[in-house]
């Protein structure tokens, strides 16, 4: 700044003198210039009328009369004399004190005479400054002589050096003042603001001022004000974005958070979007009277996707079940969800009656889920069911191939056993998409999954897709077996995926979670815990008196092991009747699927096991079952999960169950035990629970004593070890690995057809 100074001063120094001498010289000229002319013409007017005189006292002949006339003219201003020559230049008259001067005839009268006309010059005679005005004599139009004039021109030189020295003067000040109101102008409007401007940027730099806050009058910048602002505020949201990435980087690979899945999947997906596809919707609007409800199903899988939708904005496409889903949607079927605070789309896709039927009670429901749960039930296959299931995937697919119409490069995750054949049919129309399906159910051995008789048809239609997820890897194992025994492929067991038809699947283990993340386990959220108040009067609620409480919360499916845990309830309270009386076990049942005749029947066992054991222990103050048969919200289940000593889980076949993991979740008090079956995904993971064959009743009886009688430290311990395993394999970890994989897949469409594809896509 200071050198900015300096060259600045002295460039203003030079610059402002240069003009100001250009200005004072052409004005010392032109007063030099004015000065002559003046004396000029002063000399001519003198000599004019003198050489009147001159004239007519030249024909009296008497010199005397010419010396008179002469010597009248010595004292003017200036005026140093006049001389009177005759025609040969010989002196006849002069003003008195002209002899020092005029030693000899001025060339200028000389000239005059000769010429007959006026002649002018400025001469220097004996070192003196003098003008001449020479004029000719005349008498009766014949030449008799010469007039000179003399003046003194000294004065003139002296005036225009005065001239010089004042102007020189005024530069100066000039100058200076130029130089000064200058400086105070920069310092004012450009130095000043320009400090400010900086001051204000390495406030923003330094985080110490938002960008839209206190942006200074910055006078002649403000236009670059604002443009600093907006970059600013890039700057900021790069800043932050850096920090949450470092933040996430220093949380190790261990932590995920819905920021950092929306970090992922933005990144991933490379201005692409995401998209879900599933049988069950997330929200489904129901008629009461007048009134629309809005109800969330009893779903792991909607447990699960719910919180991925929320941090990344996609589409979920699903069955629009519900009996008001209709009057809710927009022109194109879609609508904005959570109702109350909007994060996603939800795209509904409507079916007929026949289509539900055949489709999903049929073909899913009757035939594939007993298929893939080995819990005893047979399946049924139904060849109209199964040109159900084909039309429905194909109806599915329609609305995808919609929805993605404007997305290049789509990420489309497929969930469960209801869209076996989508990836495929996906993939033929669209195969610059991303397709991966999450298999939510278990995959049985290839034996078990032979009796199927469009299992070609089901692994196929799989087979198309780039990625398919199951929760462990022995379900993944049992899938490439039966891929390697009912397709022609080439099953790659290092790298676990397969090629066909020049395409290969990846097949991987994505074990599914709840969203719990380190943030939820803040001060605030610990102990809440229900203290025995609270639990006796949840119980009071519900008619009961106890001191201890177990609690089971499923849809009532005869995969979940209800009867064999209510058996196993019995058991207890038979090996320890000290606990009759004390002990009560709820189950919170969601009637589930109950066209189905296996589900309804279901239904009526679990209530009538429930009351066979009720009226062999109860008392007028307590039973050792109650049985809620109705749907509950997760809000109404919290109190349940944390005010029981234990959490049963003891399904006879299950992909991961969530229940087990949403008990963990809500036990930030770190007490209650775990007591889960070991023929469910989550039991590879959750170690520290105390895992029973549900099949053996006694089995599970035990494990009930032993979680009632269990050491408080013990119980601490493993509820803190499984809540450590949950929060680092929480549902955002299983998105963000499943969606990065997905994202790193290859596709193997030709450059030229995804160019094609590409071309084709009209962007919005
Ligand atoms: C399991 C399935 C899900 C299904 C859920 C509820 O978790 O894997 O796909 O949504 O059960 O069953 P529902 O038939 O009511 O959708």
């Amino acid at each position: 700044m200071r050198l900015l100074s300096v060259r600045l001063i002295v460039s203003l120094i030079l610059g402002s003198t240069l003009v100001s001498l250009l200005f004072s010289y052409s004005g010392v000229v032109g007063e030099k210039r004015n000065l002559r002319s003046d004396l000029e013409h002063r000399a001519e007017v003198l000599g004019e009328s003198l050489a009147g005189n001159v004239e007519r006292s030249w024909g009296s002949g008497s010199e005397a009369e010419l010396q008179r006339l002469v010597q009248r003219f010595g004292n003017r201003e200036h005026l140093l004399g006049v001389a009177v020559y005759d025609r040969h230049g010989s002196l006849v008259a002069m003003t008195p004190g002209l002899e020092k001067l005029l030693t000899s005839g001025p060339q200028t009268v000389s000239r005059a005479i000769s010429e007959g006309h006026q002649q002018s010059s400025f001469d220097n005679l004996a070192g003196q400054r003098v003008h001449i005005l020479a004029l000719p004599l005349e008498r009766q139009g014949e030449l008799v002589g010469g007039l000179a004039v003399l003046h003194e021109a000294g004065y003139i030189r002296q005036q225009t050096l005065r001239t010089w020295r004042e102007a020189f003067l005024r530069v100066l000040a000039e100058v200076f003042l130029i130089v000064l109101i200058t400086l105070v102008i920069v310092r004012w409007s450009i130095t000043g603001p320009i400090a400010r401007a900086a001051q204000w940027m390495r406030a923003l730099r330094t985080g110490k001022v938002s960008s839209r806050q206190g942006i200074p009058d910055l006078d002649l910048f403000r236009p670059l004000a604002r443009e600093v602002a907006t970059l600013a505020e890039s700057l900021n949201q790069a800043r932050s974005a850096a920090e949450n990435e470092a933040r996430l980087r220093e949380a190790s690979e261990s932590m995920w958070t819905a920021d950092r899945l929306s970090v992922q999947v933005h990144t991933r997906l490379e201005g692409s979007r995401l998209f879900v596809v599933s049988n069950r919707e997330p929200y489904i609007h129901q008629r009461n009277g007048k009134a629309i409800d809005v109800v969330v199903p009893p779903s792991g899988l909607v447990t699960a996707l719910e919180p991925v939708l929320n941090a990344c904005d996609g589409t979920w496409i699903a069955h629009g079940s519900g009996d008001a889903d209709v009057e809710v949607v927009d022109s194109r079927d879609r609508l904005r969800v959570p109702v109350d605070d909007p994060r996603y789309s939800l795209r509904r896709v409507w079916l007929s009656k026949a289509q539900e039927e055949g489709y999903y009670y049929g073909f899913a429901n009757e035939g594939l889920w007993p298929l893939c749960h080995i819990a005893h039930t047979r399946p049924i296959f139904r060849a109209a069911d199964w040109r159900h299931y084909q039309e429905v995937n194909q109806k599915f697919t329609e609305a995808v191939l919609e929805e993605i119409e404007d997305v290049p490069n789509p990420v489309i995750l497929t969930q469960d056993y209801h869209f076996a054949l989508l990836p495929r049919l996906i993939k033929e129309k669209r195969p610059d998409a991303r397709v991966a399906i999450f298999w939510h159910i278990p995959w049985p051995n290839p034996e078990a999954f032979g009796i199927c008789p469009w299992q070609r048809q089901l692994v196929d239609g799989l087979l198309g897709a780039d990625l398919i997820g199951f929760h462990i890897q022995s379900h993944c194992n049992n899938f490439l077996q039966t891929v390697d025994r009912i397709v022609e492929s080439r099953v790659d067991w290092e790298h676990f995926s397969v090629l066909r038809q020049d395409h290969r699947t990846a097949v991987r283990p994505f074990p599914i979670s709840v969203d719990l993340t380190p943030e939820d386990d803040s001060a605030e959220s610990a102990n809440q815990g229900l203290n025995y108040l609270e639990r006796s009067a949840l119980l009071r609620g519900l008619g009961v008196e106890a001191t201890f409480l177990g609690i089971g919360v499923d849809r009532v499916d005869y995969t979940k092991g209800i009867l064999e845990r209510f058996l196993a309830v019995e058991r207890f309270l038979e090996k320890c009747s000290n606990y009759q009386g004390k002990f009560t076990f709820v189950q919170v049942g969601a009637p589930s699927r109950t066209h189905i005749k296996r589900y309804h029947d279901l239904l009526a066992e679990v209530e009538a096991e429930a009351e066979r054991i009720n009226w062999r222990f109860q008392t007028s103050r307590w039973k050792p079952i109650v049985f809620l048969k109705r749907q509950h919200s997760h809000a109404e289940i919290a109190p349940y999960y944390r005010a029981a000593d234990l959490c049963l889980v003891t399904s006879l076949h299950d992909g991961m169950n969530l229940v087990s993991k949403e008990f963990l979740a809500a036990r930030h008090d770190e007490r209650g035990v775990l007591i889960l079956s070991q023929f469910t995904g989550a039991a590879r993971e959750l170690r520290d629970a105390l895992l029973v064959n549900p099949y053996d009743i006694d089995q599970t009886a035990d494990a009930i004593r032993q979680a009632l009688e269990m050491e408080p430290e013990d119980k601490q311990l493993r509820m803190q070890r499984m809540r450590r395993v949950i929060k680092e394999h929480n549902i955002y970890r299983w998105a963000g690995n499943l969606i990065t994989e997905l994202c790193e897949v290859r596709l193997d469409a030709p450059e030229d057809t995804q160019e094609k594809l590409r071309a084709s896509v009209s962007f919005a």
